[in-house]
């Protein structure tokens, strides 16, 4: 029989650490609940200790996760241990990890600690998060950068003072595949009591190695996997969860192990993990972009048709793509749609389906099919977007080849209806300058981009925005048949999560 690798999920954890990617509790419940849904061993909900919304996270998802671990991370302190263990505590199977720098440089630099002060450091924050919980995982930051036998040091200490898990981390992105199996096996080979713990990694993606480097390891003996849905993460990104789990189910022979992932459920997580954070799939993506399985060159098209092995390495409807996806149009039901958002993960309370209801019929108005891809952005926007501090009421721009181009905007704002009108060089521009006026805010542009979301001219655009103020960026998101209306829903999208951003400030640690 196979050995199973565990796959430990850090999206709502290092993959919101992504530069203006944050999301609020109801975003990272809804994540929380769908990746317990495909299937993964635990969840890193956050890191408690570094902001209230953080520790807001941690706890609802807590009470709501029953079959994955719930973790919580924790610096090697007694202070970030009783925030994690508060946070987590509730849940059916709670984890706390502790993490600190094993590298000379960052123990210099960064700790100013010596070898022996962070040996005990480590040791005392094992015990200590042991008084809580049995379930302790370990991380020696910047491992592929540290000295392998120090590393083989601390683990031996962290296991007996209690650890189950020990985490390897490649922090910076360092590493080369061959020389990370290496050190997977030589830790295996030097700890005395490794036997006794499960030996992690966690790969960062600095040098498009992050799956590359996981999968080395696992075939030197690590048994758990820290990834992230879509490789979002700090900086360049971690290990991708589709792209692990998609190598080891496609070649079976050659990788001895197995996984508890329902590898169907994978484009729905990954479109809804894209869609709360604002942050686009590249088309080129491996597995969940929307080129992954898209045929250009004649040559391979003819041999698909002969048979899709030719060039086809995966099934589409392994990862739940389906070409025969059911549309919906304006003479569909409520309960039609019902059946149908359940049929793609959505489970909906009649409140919520409800508003959704309303937002399809002025869709299917507007469009003539209502494809998945729309759906999903109704039920984002329509449920999701309620309980913000600002909100759309009214838009009408007035813009054409001879008319200085100007925007009417009314908002909800803090419960009170606000309007104004003001102009500028486009009409996106005269509406994004409203809503500024509105708001009263004052933040810069950094990006900004639009996408069809299907395919015809009556799509829905996807409009993405990059907002930044002062040192906070914040990304936003929106969607409408009518780009302008979806540029300024992603505006005020991007606002509000700025004013999450800035209320609560992470307390971020050093590397973090
Ligand atoms: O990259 C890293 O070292 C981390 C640790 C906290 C595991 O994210
Ligand atoms: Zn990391």
């Amino acid at each position: 029989m196979k050995e199973k690798v565990y796959i430990f999920d850090t999206t709502l954890r290092d993959g919101e650490q992504s530069p203006g990617a944050s999301m609020n509790t109801a975003e990272k419940v809804r994540i929380a609940t769908q990746l317990e849904k495909l299937g993964v061993d635990a969840i890193e909900a956050g890191f408690p200790a570094s902001s209230e919304g953080d520790f807001e996270g941690v706890s609802e998802i807590a009470k709501k996760i029953t079959n994955s671990e719930v973790v919580a991370l924790a610096r090697a302190s007694v202070h970030d241990i009783d925030r994690a263990w508060k946070a987590v505590s509730q849940a059916a199977r709670p984890r706390i990890h502790i993490f600190l720098a094993t590298s000379d440089i960052h123990m210099e630099y960064k700790l100013n600690m010596s070898r022996e002060q962070v040996l005990k450091s480590a040791v005392d924050a094992v015990r200590y998060g042991c008084g809580y919980t049995g379930n302790i995982e370990f991380s020696a930051e910047d491992a592929s950068r540290s000295d392998p036998d120090f590393l083989c040091k601390i683990f031996e200490a962290v296991i007996e003072a209690g650890a189950k898990t020990i985490n390897l981390p490649d922090t910076v992105g360092y590493a080369i595949p061959g020389e990370f199996g290496q050190l997977v096996a030589y830790i295996r080979k030097n700890t005395p009591n490794i036997d006794k713990a499960v030996l992690s990694v966690h790969c960062h993606n600095d040098l498009g190695l992050a799956t590359a480097n996981t999968l080395a390891a696992i075939e030197n003996g690590a048994r758990q996997a820290e990834v992230t849905i879509n490789g979002i993460g700090e900086r360049a990104g971690n290990t991708s969860l589709e792209e692990l789990v998609m190598t080891i189910n496609t070649r079976p022979t050659y990788l001895p192990v197995t996984t508890g992932i329902e590898t169907t459920r994978i484009y729905r997580v990954s479109r809804l993990v894209s869609m709360i954070t604002g942050m686009m799939i590249q088309p080129n993506k491996a597995i969940v972009g929307a080129n992954a399985f898209a045929h250009e060159a004649g040559i391979h098209q003819h041999g698909m048709l002969q048979n899709p092995m030719t060039y086809e390495i995966m099934k589409p409807e392994n990862i739940g793509l389906t070409t025969s996806r059911l549309v919906m149009g304006k003479h569909s039901g409520k309960h039609a749609l019902h059946k149908h958002l359940k049929n793609i993960g959505y489970d909906l309370s009649e409140e919520e389906l409800k508003l959704v209801f309303q937002k399809f019929k002025e869709l299917a108005d507007k469009k003539k099919v209502v494809l998945d891809e729309d759906l999903e952005a109704l039920v984002n926007e329509g449920v999701l977007r309620t309980a913000e501090l600002y909100s759309l009421t009214y838009l009408h721009v007035n813009a054409g080849t001879t008319v200085m181009p100007t925007a009417t905007v009314k908002m909800m704002i803090d419960g009170e209806e606000k309007a104004c009108t003001d102009s500028g060089n486009g009409p996106i521009d005269a509406a994004f300058n409203a809503i500024s006026r509105l708001t009263e805010t004052q933040c810069s542009l950094l990006r900004f981009s639009v996408n069809a979301l299907t395919g015809g001219t009556d799509a829905q655009g996807e409009v993405t925005v990059r907002l930044k103020e002062n040192d906070v960026i914040a990304l936003g998101r929106g969607a409408d048949p009518d780009i302008i209306t979806a540029s300024a829903y992603a505006y005020i999208n991007g606002l509000n999560r700025l004013e999450y951003l800035k209320n609560n400030p992470a307390r971020k640690a050093d590397s973090l």
